[in-house]
């Protein structure tokens, strides 16, 4: 399989988001990780255009060992020179050189005619080759550039000594099929073009960048430049990510390899995410939070049955530890019995239904169901207590100005019961709706509530110690609803007393 070089730019180009200005030693940091993902070439900055940047570049270049370290410059001999002492102390060194060849390009921004912008990019290489054989030379915006004045400098700067022709697709604005006939065009039209490596970036304005890169490998681009998470001027550059793991997944089609430790990829994402305080979006592909997540029933009984029904790829192969099956209102049984496996509970085929049930009442009200969660709905299930009084339904009112009342809804074999009681406050009124029903009078001696997991949505844990007639009892419930679980948690300590052979709670159906 022929080898694809990959050409991280997330330093120099990448950097180049909005807002994602990196410090040298942050710039080491990713570069350290991007050893580690075996990324053939770093584009470690562009050193003329600040101090900092020069002094991140030199600094990648002396401490990193294994890839080429990269500058960019413009066909200007003061660039050219910054790129060649910044990039100096690497063993392998390159200066990536750039001149628009677009007509818009050349005539309002840089207001120049084709031959001058001809003759800058042969000067441009040939004063580069004085620092580095290894010289590459991107004609910008070339996806809008005529193709005949595109041939024609791209010849010229191979024979000048380009090593690397690189093709942007400076605006995002090329089509896949569109971008690999220019590759095709660009390998049947320019003579000399079989010396140097064909190389391709693309940015994500239309979303495409991704695809037009892997367009450009199939008609025979073989140095894919991209960023890792995507990030990049804009919308962004091509995704390193995206590209290896279509390559690698995909390599029936594709025929090419390339050299990356995949296992590093979901590593350097984080690092570069952190560092650079740009977000990763969930459903992004490969190092999104959701990539390996599974939510449907029907797509976690498949993944448990055999993997390969839902997932092309295996999580372990970008460095993640493992799928999730992330429990919610669509999990099946079969998800929610695994999970519980997991958790080290084991439950016969009835304790499996009513665990399941309240597992799903509380999925409907809650998005995400954490273990945390999971471990309160299996131990008010392990506790087993005999329930002389089934919690039903809770209605209350209250509110500023108004006196807290409370209907309770409660059955026991003989039946359904309502209790309607006010109190101090709505919980105070829950408590005394019970008693009515249950025909007692509790005593709150502690009442504390705490939310069990994250987010506005949590479970709040209520425990509370009800003394009726001298006996003690501890009551705990958990819900989204503060009120309820106090309701509940406070009728659990009643079934204790009740459970506790207290005679005096004897229950009168
Ligand atoms: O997008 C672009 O054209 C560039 C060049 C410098 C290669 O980043
Ligand atoms: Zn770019």
């Amino acid at each position: 399989m022929e080898k694809i070089i990959i050409f991280d730019t997330t330093l120099r180009d990448g950097e180049q988001s909005p807002g994602a200005s990196l410090e040298s030693h942050e710039k080491l940091e990713i570069a350290r990780q991007l050893v580690r993902l075996n990324v053939d070439v770093i584009e470690a900055g562009f050193p003329v255009s600040s101090p900092g940047d020069f002094k991140a570049v030199r600094l990648i270049a002396q401490k990193i060992k294994g890839p080429t370290i990269c500058g960019l410059a413009r066909c200007l001999k003061k660039d050219i020179e910054a790129a060649g002492e910044a990039v100096k102390p690497a063993k392998k060194k390159r200066i990536h050189v750039f001149l628009a060849t677009s007509k818009i390009h050349m005539k309002y921004k840089l207001r120049k005619a084709e031959d001058e912008i001809a003759r800058l990019a042969v000067e441009g290489v040939k004063y580069a080759r004085r620092f580095t054989d290894d010289v590459e030379f991107s004609p910008e915006d070339a996806t809008r550039s005529e193709k005949e004045f595109l041939y024609r400098v791209i010849e010229e700067v191979i024979t000048a000594g380009a090593a690397t022709v690189n093709i942007p697709d400076t605006v995002g604005y090329a089509i896949p099929e569109e971008f690999d006939e220019l590759i095709r065009d660009i390998r049947n039209n320019v003579p000399n073009i079989e010396k140097a490596v064909i190389s391709v970036h693309c940015h994500n304005d239309l979303g495409l960048a991704v695809s037009n890169s892997l367009a450009a490998v199939k008609s025979g681009a073989r140095q894919i430049e991209c960023t890792i998470n995507g990030i990049g001027e804009r919308a962004g550059n091509a995704s390193l990510e995206e590209i290896v793991m279509a390559i690698k997944t995909r390599s029936d089609f594709f025929d090419v390899s390339t050299g990356i430790v995949t296992e590093e990829i979901y590593k350097a994402s984080r690092i570069v995410s952190k560092l650079t305080g740009i977000v990763v979006q969930p459903n992004k592909a490969i190092v999104g939070q959701n990539a390996f997540a599974h939510e449907a029933g029907i797509h976690q009984d498949g993944m448990l049955k055999r993997r390969t029904t839902y997932e092309i790829m295996r999580p372990e192969e970008i460095g993640l530890s493992a799928s999730s099956l992330v429990l919610g209102k669509h999990s099946g049984r079969h998800a929610f019995v695994e999970k519980m496996k997991k958790l080290g509970y084991s439950l016969n085929a009835s304790g499996i239904d009513r665990a399941f049930a309240r597992f799903k009442e509380l999925a409907d009200k809650k998005k995400s169901i954490y273990d945390e969660d999971l471990e309160i709905l299996m131990e008010a299930e392990a506790a087993q207590i005999p329930e002389a009084w089934r919690f039903v339904s809770i209605h209350t009112v209250s509110g500023t100005n108004e006196i807290p009342v409370a209907t309770v809804r409660l059955r026991s074999k003989a039946g359904s019961f309502d209790g309607t009681a006010s109190g101090d406050g709505p919980v105070d009124a829950c408590c005394k709706a019970i008693d009515k029903i249950t025909k007692t009078k509790g005593e709150m001696m502690d009442y504390s509530i705490q939310a069990v997991t994250k987010g506005k949505d949590a479970l709040g844990e209520v425990t509370i110690r009800v003394r009726v007639k001298g006996n003690v009892a501890i009551g705990k419930a958990a819900s989204t609803d503060v009120i309820e679980a106090s309701a509940k948690a406070y009728l659990n300590a009643i079934n204790k007393l009740i459970r506790k052979g207290n005679k005096r709670l004897k229950i009168e159906t």
